[in-house]
């Protein structure tokens, strides 16, 4: 009955959402229909289903002879439950309601209000199911409660003690609720199939507390029309129908001035020429029943006559039908499709994309900041283009946790709680993400949260963290291997059942290597960044290059994947000194499936920084639900070309350099799985090129330059990805003997091995015997080898290099797994060039890596002969 969307008309950033959508459900079923119904204690509603002898439910039914309430019980006379039009009710902090439509989602379980009559005829009006989200809280006023940003005067924040012109907190949190529940709308939605959903109108009654106040009355009209504004920018959907029902209570016998003032600044609100055709203003006066006809003598609570709710729900319904059948084609109603989201099929099935404070302002965070940032994502047009998480990095905590034992925030930093400061995001839309620590202290010394990891992870859920961010500063000293680490945080954050992102942070201690991916949906590959190129290309080479793992991984990319993603860490775009700079940098953290936190100031990002954050097409390469991670398919003199083979057949090609000198750069299609001729698109101009014959040149590029293409056509069978590395290539064989310089190293820190020669290149010799196995080293020097709980001994001679200089000391540690926790089981202590080499003969049993590390100021050093025995 309803025409269906015209899809391609919608926005960019909607179709990369729709995209999504399409290739994780087949769209059998129509996205469902959204209907927020708010205000205060009218919309939570009074009417008896029992009680009183007249005008309850019950006695409605019994005496209907007009058969109008004959859709509301079956044939044996039970109250129906539908199984198309569902509801979300918090009633209380701790009580939610939930379930298909029926009697009882009143204000207690023995009234309804509007919701009743308002679904029943929503749901036989659309095909699609219908949910109803109730948010409505008793005693709240417009005027001071739901006071909405642009009327609180500034884009405000609710600070405790409460402040005049903060915007209402009922505001925040009806927003918040609505956010929560359409993020987790297949848990309301029985059958939900990820069939996307659409904010299709919003229902409003309210207005006793405004009326009884003369204040409240005369900036009625003026609050509401905000109100209407505010609430379709915060949900993103501009001409959402709004449907008010006036506070008729009284009936047209109403003769109270401010009552009066009260209903015509109501009906006044659809007048506004932007309203016209969207916002509609039911009058209720006709539903006023006397008292003699209903429950109670309650006036205010429309004498708890449940045919006035009824009523009231009936005719809100039938006005907005009206208001969705009218004039305006769906596209134009609905412009934004970002609201149309599929539900997430497992956290971050593409690279997470947000915002982090640590770039822009280190530990000096605070409420003003993070608010504005949150409005910043929003107007920017950054939500728009899918950053969503804003995540609160160190410097957020109390020195001290409380007496409890729980963390809180700086009381000066953030007067408000935090849980405030989660409400606000949400009640923009975003995801809140916070930083905590994996030692006794973070980074910036504020309390750390080894071994009170389940209090924090409980108290984050509590205050509606979506997403944590796990520093390992000082995780050293919890004697745990990293993997033990993650798996108590796994548990703990289980245990709390909220869905929460974990990203482990950790400057790339392996945990591709060690299983990140059972605890966590990102992990660091690199150290910190820096606003400087120079550290950004370091930090892509450890996710796209041999910066921390073997080269013949050519990077991370297998260790990648929807739910799982390397993290060369935060974005510095904004933060570096050109365009180019900033160009070159988010087109490597496309092309690696790389998580987007931005991480500028966007309060005063320039236009070219935000048309770089957040180019559709370039987006567009990074999300795409393949999850496939980049790879490079050539390398020479700083000129590099990266490929991603897509989910849509098509390809997309980094071509950068990286150098000083001008150079040509040419991808073959052999070299990325294609042949003949091929369509070229340039994804930042957002232009098509033309077709081109077996390859393709971006010509004269000058340093930092760079093209990104996208090769192919879309809807063709998906172009086949590199072969992993196989899992024999980097784990020590089974029941025999296996030389460390025979198999792949899996991490690395520093200076890379030479395998089987000096670092020099020369051949390992001791006291004149060669060695034809072994690995020279340069310190620092870092390599993790996987064991897999196949070994039983590592055997090694420790020997200072001739090439080290004099009086320089080195050190030779083999640790039991990883850098964090890891136990040394072998130190050589400091030893100068020329000392007598250490014959190594430890036990390895059981473990599954060991890191051999050498230490020292520029010195050289070899572990000969290194090899680790498996006894059949
Ligand atoms: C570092 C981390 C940074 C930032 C900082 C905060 O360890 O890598 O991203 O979180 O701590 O102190």
């Amino acid at each position: 009955m309803q025409k269906k969307f015209n899809y391609w008309l919608i926005t960019v950033s909607g179709m990369l959402i729709l995209m999504l959508a399409f290739t994780v459900n087949s769209f059998s079923q129509k996205p469902v229909k959204v209907f927020i119904l708010a205000g205060q204690s009218n919309m939570q509603g009074h009417g008896e289903i029992l009680k009183g002898a007249k005008g309850n439910l019950t006695w409605l039914v019994n005496n209907d002879k007009a058969g109008r309430y004959k859709h509301l019980v079956d044939n044996k006379g039970e109250w129906k439950i539908r199984d198309d039009v569902f509801i979300y009710y918090k009633k209380q902090e701790n009580e939610v309601c939930s379930g298909g439509l029926t009697v009882g989602y009143g204000a207690s379980a023995n009234t309804i209000g509007p919701e009743l009559q308002f679904g029943n005829v929503i749901g036989d009006y659309f095909d699609e199911k219908v949910l109803l989200i109730k948010t409505c809280w008793g005693g709240k006023s417009l005027a001071v409660d739901f006071l909405s940003p642009s009327a609180a005067g500034k884009s405000g924040y609710r600070h405790i003690p409460y402040a005049p012109k903060d915007t209402g907190y009922y505001y925040v949190q009806m927003l918040a609720i609505v956010n929560g529940v359409l993020d987790s709308i297949s848990n309301y939605v029985p059958g939900y199939q990820g069939e996307g959903y659409e904010i299709a109108g919003f229902g409003w009654h309210q207005g006793w507390n405004d009326r009884i106040n003369q204040k409240n009355t005369d900036t009625y009209e003026s609050n509401m029309v905000h109100f209407i504004r505010d609430v379709r920018k915060d949900l993103g959907v501009p001409g959402l129908p709004f449907v008010i029902a006036t506070t008729g209570m009284g009936g047209w016998e109403e003769k109270n001035l401010r009552a009066l003032a009260l209903m015509k600044a109501q009906l006044a609100v659809a007048t506004y020429p932007d309203f016209k055709g969207n916002v509609a203003v039911v009058d209720t006066r006709d539903f006023w029943r006397k008292v003699e006809d209903s429950p109670a003598d309650q006036i205010y609570h429309w004498n708890r006559n449940a045919e006035s709710y009824f009523l009231i729900g009936d005719a809100m319904a039938r006005m907005m039908i009206d208001l969705l059948k009218s004039g305006r084609p769906e596209t134009e109603k609905f412009p934004v499709a970002g609201r149309r989201v599929s539900e997430y099929r497992g956290l971050a099935p593409t690279p997470p994309m947000g915002w982090n404070s640590w770039n822009a302002f280190g530990k000096d965070i605070n409420e003003k900041i993070i608010q504005e940032i949150a409005d910043e994502m929003v107007n920017s047009g950054m939500k728009a283009a899918g950053y969503k998480y804003l995540v609160l990095d160190d410097g957020w905590m109390a020195p001290k946790r409380d007496s409890k034992g729980e963390l809180k925030g700086d009381s000066i930093k953030f007067p408000g709680d935090m849980k405030a400061v989660g409400d606000y995001i949400h009640s923009k839309g975003l995801k809140f993400g916070i930083y905590a620590c994996r030692g006794y202290k973070t980074c910036q010394q504020l309390p750390g949260s080894y071994q009170h990891e389940q209090t924090d992870m409980s108290t984050f859920a509590s205050w509606g963290v979506d997403y944590i961010k796990l520093d390992a500063c000082f995780a050293e000293k919890n004697g745990r291997l990293s993997p033990v680490d993650l798996a108590i945080y796994r548990e703990a954050i289980n245990n709390t059942g909220r869905k929460m992102i974990l990203s482990i942070s950790d400057f790339g201690n392996g945990a591709w290597a060690w299983g990140g991916k059972k605890f966590a949906q990102l992990w660091r590959t690199s150290g910190d960044i820096y606003p400087s190129i120079g550290s950004v290309y370091n930090c892509a080479n450890t996710s796209g290059g041999d910066g921390r793992i073997h080269p013949a991984f050519n990077g991370l990319w297998q260790f990648a994947g929807p739910g799982h993603w390397n993290d060369p860490d935060m974005l510095e775009v904004g933060n570096l000194r050109k365009r180019t700079e900033d160009k070159a940098h988010f087109s490597l953290w496309c092309i690696l499936s790389a998580p987007l936190m931005a991480g500028n100031d966007l309060r005063k990002m320039s236009d070219t920084v935000r048309n770089i954050l957040t180019a559709p097409e370039v987006i567009e390469i990074n999300q795409d639900p393949r999850g496939h991670q980049g790879y490079k398919v050539f390398e020479k003199d700083g000129a590099e070309i990266y490929n991603k083979p897509l989910s849509d057949g098509t390809t997309a090609v980094l071509l950068l350099n990286k150098g000083k000198k001008k150079t040509d750069l040419t991808v073959k299609w052999k070299q990325i799985g294609l042949k003949g001729a091929q369509k070229v698109r340039d994804l930042w101009e957002q232009k098509d090129l033309g077709t081109f014959r077996g390859s393709f040149t971006a010509r004269n590029l000058g340093q930092d330059e760079l093209l990104l293409i996208r090769v192919g056509t879309r809807g063709r069978p998906p172009i086949p990805g590199p072969k992993p590395v196989p899992s024999e290539k980097y784990t020590i064989a089974k029941g025999k003997t296996t030389f460390l310089s025979d198999i792949y190293y899996v991490m690395k820190g520093g200076n890379a091995p030479v395998m089987n020669k000096n670092f020099n290149g020369k051949p390992l010799q001791i006291n004149g015997t060669q060695f034809d196995k072994g690995l020279g080293c340069k310190s620092k020097s870092t390599v993790m080898y996987e064991l897999d709980g196949l070994g039983d001994r590592f055997h090694a001679i420790a020997v200072m290099d001739d090439a080290s200089k004099e009086n320089e000391t080195g050190r030779f540690r083999v640790l039991a797994g990883d850098a964090f926790g890891g136990t040394p089981i072998f130190d050589s202590g400091k030893k100068e060039k020329g000392t007598k080499e250490i014959k190594i003969d430890i036990d390895v049993k059981g473990l599954d890596f060991i890191l051999l590390e050498f230490t020292g100021k520029e010195v050289f050093g070899n572990w000969v002969d290194a090899k680790v025995v498996a006894i059949d």
